[in-house]
């Protein structure tokens, strides 16, 4: 059993709609799963082996504000955490062009400075063609699941 922690960063709730379909899953397959949409703080990072960001992208490529305060402290503090692991899923909309993703690959970077090491390959999300975000993502999980 695997200890996972889903971090949302959202503002218009379309993360926090992912969450909540990965959540029974991840625990199908025999995982413990807390999700937080708050300021989570390092020491919550640090009391599960394994972080799942699910991020929107708002403004001009920028992290969603629930969880900008993390990103910038883990940025600023660069915690050692190499010997965590941690998914991504990215949502944006390609529309955006240059800034696709942009919060969920900025939290990406944070994270492998920091040390930890990504499982799988990060899924990007594109509202422009996919209305409903959980479809992509539940058919991702369903890889990464094995790979934690
Ligand atoms: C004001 C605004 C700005 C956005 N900026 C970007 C952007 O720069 N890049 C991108 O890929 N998507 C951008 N998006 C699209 C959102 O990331 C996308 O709709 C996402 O699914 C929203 O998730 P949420 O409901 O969890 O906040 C923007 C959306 C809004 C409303």
């Amino acid at each position: 059993m695997t200890n996972i922690l889903i971090l949302v960063g959202t503002e218009s709730g379309n993360a926090q709609m992912v969450a909540d379909a990965l959540k029974p899953v991840l625990e199908g397959a025999g995982h413990a799963v807390d999700v937080s949409d708050k300021a989570a703080g390092k020491a919550d990072l640090e009391a599960h082996d394994v972080l799942l960001v699910i991020c929107a992208t708002h403004g001009s490529g920028d992290i969603p504000t629930n969880i900008l305060p993390l990103a910038e402290t883990l940025e600023r503090e660069r915690p050692d955490l190499s010997g965590h692991r941690y998914g991504i899923i990215a949502l944006g909309d390609m529309t955006y062009q240059d800034t696709f993703c942009g919060g969920g690959k900025k939290v990406d970077r944070v994270l492998e400075l920091c040390g930890a090491k990504r499982v799988g390959d990060r899924l990007e999300v594109d509202a422009s063609t996919q209305p409903l975000p959980d479809e992509e993502a539940l058919t991702w999980v369903e890889g990464w699941k094995s790979l934690v």
